[in-house]
């Protein structure tokens, strides 16, 4: 039986800009609105939770009302010729909601909150609000279930085999500032072909195929790029 390539890819906040999430680092990007220090941080949560509360109720208000984009949507189709696995830094469910069956969060995910005082112990929410008095089986209160900065990123010791049994890797709407899933660039094996979609030059050290055009059109490219190496039907639906 034929055995589909294995195709990883890593995605940021740039896959579902054009869903209306905003990313991060981009001109008019969250974080010149907000202060990391503020909203992102254990120490934010221990200093103020209601601004952090709110901060991330806002940004789950708002999921609900996106949908996945043609970029989410091309990615799960891919699965028709090729073994998907996606690692997203996002918190957003969109790669999901377009039907991608492997989605790691290397991030957390918005949609859900977990203990406070055991991170084993993970909630979905109920609705967009999370609210003061929820609290975990053990009694402590729910804080978002989100990596902040400062914290660890467990998800990424699972990340790392996938990422070494890539045959094709792509890289799609991240900025590359966010260590350590940045750094998973460099666990790709040696030869294997890297794509990079992005509309704006992002540095990378190693040899990669640009293109150079938003998620939506990106990903239809970068599968037209692989239907001429692969040589596979590009099917509807
Ligand atoms: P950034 O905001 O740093 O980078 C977004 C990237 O997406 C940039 O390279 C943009 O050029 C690109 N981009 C913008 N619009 C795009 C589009 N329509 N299609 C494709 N690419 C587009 O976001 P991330 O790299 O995801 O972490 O940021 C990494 C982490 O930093 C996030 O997970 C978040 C943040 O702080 C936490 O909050 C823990």
């Amino acid at each position: 039986m034929f055995e589909k390539k294995r195709l990883v890819v890593l995605s940021g906040a740039g896959v579902s800009q054009e869903s209306g999430i905003k990313t991060f680092r981009d001109m008019g990007g969250l974080w010149e609105e907000y202060d990391i220090e503020e909203v992102a941080t254990p120490q934010a949560w221990a200093r103020n939770p209601e601004l952090v509360m709110r901060f991330y109720n806002e940004r789950r208000k708002q999921l609900y009302q996106c949908e996945p984009n043609n970029g989410h949507i091309g990615l799960a189709k891919l699965e028709k010729h090729f073994d998907v696995h996606i690692i997203t830094q996002n918190v957003d469910d969109l790669h999901e909601r377009a039907g991608s069956s492997n989605v790691l969060h290397l991030h957390g995910e918005l949609k859900k909150a977990r203990s406070s005082v055991d991170s084993s112990l993970i909630y979905d929410i109920d609705g967009w609000e999370l609210k003061f008095g929820q609290k975990c089986e053990k009694g402590s209160q729910l804080r978002p279930h989100i990596v902040w900065f400062g914290e660890a990123v467990p998800a990424i010791d699972e990340a790392l085999p996938i990422v070494q049994s890539a045959d094709i890797f792509v890289v799609v709407g991240t900025s590359l500032n966010v260590y350590p899933a940045a750094g998973l660039l460099n666990y790709v094996r040696k030869g294997t072909p890297v794509f990079l979609v992005d509309p704006n030059p992002v540095k990378v050290y190693t040899n990669v195929t640009y293109i150079n055009e938003k998620a939506g059109k990106g990903i239809d490219t970068l599968t037209s790029m692989l239907k001429k190496t692969y040589n596979f039907t590009l099917l509807s639906g």
